[in-house]
């Protein structure tokens, strides 16, 4: 496996060999200004670290860092050439060594002019006409199931990164959705899961979408079974036909009974976290319909370009990185909360947290070197305000402190009084709490309050906690693709910082094979036991057969 190198070092290997890396971990030995004092020395600190970013505004002025510490910053991602990696990725080199291909996601949502010459980004291309075709007749009431009637229905199955992006895109927009058309989706293995999606469908109007890169995926497969068992209930042998498949593996859904026609092919090149705009989002262009589709792609591909061509200090994605690698590294904070003040946007947290956690979550950089330093961060979060009644009380007084996103849309989607009223307050905790987390109260301005003392550290807040405030004009196609794809480039940017493959996700098979082992043990009692599970199973067995 060959590594790109710059100057001789290993691009592909740990960090520190960056001479930027040596003076970040001096410079954090240094005790910096609490962030009270970094606003009280520059009171226009939030425009100078603040950064234009398409539609989009990043806030990065309540995080631990002077200028000093940005310069150190910058300085890594010159040397660890995050942007090219960037570039590389968008234009479609081989950027997953482990896997030896392309991760292509960007490639596909690119004009034509901008990438070429890539056979399966042209498959990818060509298979967005036939989405629109089918999404358009679904849409139009043109689609009839196998009984003539009109298809009103699509069941979206799938999970993970074949799950996570097409169900944020549909909540995110759903005031674009087709009001005559209903879009479920099921990505667990737990039978309420698919039941809960089919519940008062009919199966003569409801098509299912199975969707899975590998098409080897036991839940999706599992759930394709179940809702094929409740197709034929209803239209019999038809029930095939009611059937997408949606695959990087066309083979395997051919194999089980699916015609050419009904399959849409994913590039094996486009990585299932980041498989959004790609025919994984055929359920997406279904319920926004095909224009409204595209405009997410554009949005993604404003950002990708950025990135992929500003220059680290003015890069929006590669400072975010930068941030995520200070806050991880060198100041050895374990996670990052993912806090959107937009009831569309909750679930915004879990498709970050599987784009950042399975591609940054390694213990092995490219050239299989140790990078003899913390990786990804955990990830989680849930929206705001609701997580202010939730978590927030750790992020204020806890012991760890905690970097938090904290995401703000501008416009709601109606303007009468009592939303933009209903916005006001959501944007005002988002500030208050970026606030509060980052100024603190000291114990004499607990004591001014009259507090007995014996409570005064109790209502004593340390601050000096960071947060990135992301603001978005409104929640659209187009800018919910920009906010997508800054996560996805601001990930790629830190494991290119890190030496990590961002595209390989060797860590879920593990698990895999044993579920299919135990799973196979528990159904065929003479199967291999799990001994280190046998009480376990033991109950687990005399409970299920009650
Ligand atoms: O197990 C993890 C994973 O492989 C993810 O990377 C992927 O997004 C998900 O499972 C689903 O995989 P598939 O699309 O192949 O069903």
């Amino acid at each position: 496996m060959s590594h790109p190198l710059d100057d001789g070092l290993p691009l592909g290997g740990p960090p520190h060999a960056a001479s930027a890396w040596t003076e970040l971990e001096d410079h954090a030995k240094s005790e910096l200004p609490h962030l009270r004092d970094l606003f009280a020395d520059d009171p226009s600190r939030d425009i100078r670290m603040g950064f234009e970013c398409a539609d989009l505004w990043i806030d990065l002025s309540h995080q631990n860092l002077t200028d000093e510490t940005m310069g150190f910053l910058v300085d890594l991602a010159t040397q660890r050439q995050v942007v090219g990696t960037l570039q590389k990725t968008l234009i479609g080199d081989t950027v997953n060594s482990t896997e030896g291909r392309p991760a292509v996601h960007g490639a596909m949502r690119s004009p034509r002019a901008v990438v070429q010459g890539l056979a399966e980004v042209e498959t990818g291309r060509a298979t967005f006409d036939r989405m629109a075709a089918l999404a358009s007749e679904i849409r139009d009431g043109e689609a009839r199931g196998a009984t003539g009637r009109t298809v009103d229905a699509v069941v979206h199955l799938g999970i993970g990164g074949s799950h996570l992006g097409p169900a944020l895109a549909v909540d995110a927009l759903r005031h674009l959705t087709h009001p005559r058309v209903e879009v479920r989706f099921s990505s667990g293995i737990d039978p309420d899961d698919l039941n809960e999606a089919l519940a008062g469908l009919d199966p003569e109007t409801t098509l299912v979408v199975a969707c899975s890169k590998s098409f080897t995926t036991l839940e999706t497969l599992a759930a394709l079974d179940g809702a094929m068992t409740w197709l034929s209930n209803g239209i019999g042998e038809a029930a095939i036909d009611h059937v997408i498949g949606v695959t990087a593996a066309p083979e395997r859904a051919r194999s089980l009974g699916l015609p050419e026609e009904q399959i849409l092919e994913v590039p094996l090149g486009v990585g299932g976290r980041f498989s959004l705009g790609s025919a994984v989002g055929f359920s997406v262009m279904v319920a926004i319909g095909p224009e409204a589709f595209h405009e997410v792609l554009e949005g993604m591909h404003v950002i990708d370009v950025l990135s992929a061509a500003e220059p680290p200090e003015e890069n929006a994605a590669v400072l975010l990185a930068l941030v995520d690698v200070w806050n991880r590294c060198f100041l050895e904070r374990g996670s990052l909360a993912i806090v959107p003040y937009a009831h569309r946007l909750r679930l915004l947290p879990t498709h970050v947290q599987q784009v950042s956690m399975e591609s940054l979550g390694k213990g092995v950089c490219q050239n299989s070197d140790d990078p003899e330093t913390a990786t990804g961060p955990v990830v989680w979060g849930a929206p705001g305000t609701d997580a202010q009644h939730a978590f927030f009380q750790l992020l204020h007084q806890g012991t760890d402190v905690v970097p938090v996103d904290l995401i703000a849309v501008a416009r709601s989607l109606t303007d009468d009084d009592r939303s933009v009223h209903g916005q006001d307050l959501l944007v005002a905790n988002l500030i208050a709490q970026a606030d509060a987390l980052a100024f603190g109260r000291t114990p004499d301005e607990v004591r001014t309050e009259g507090v007995p003392e014996d409570l005064v550290a109790h209502q004593t807040f340390p601050g000096n906690r960071p947060s990135t405030t992301i603001l978005m004009p409104e929640l659209s196609p187009s800018t919910l693709g920009q906010l997508i794809a800054l996560y996805e480039n601001r990930t790629i940017g830190m494991a290119a910082l890190l030496g990590l493959n961002p595209f390989d996700q060797w860590g879920v098979e593990l698990g895999k094979e044993l579920a299919t082992r135990i799973g196979d043990g528990l159904t065929n009692r003479d199967g291999a036991q799990d001994p280190s599970a046998t009480e376990l199973l033991r109950r687990y067995r005399s409970l299920r057969e009650g």
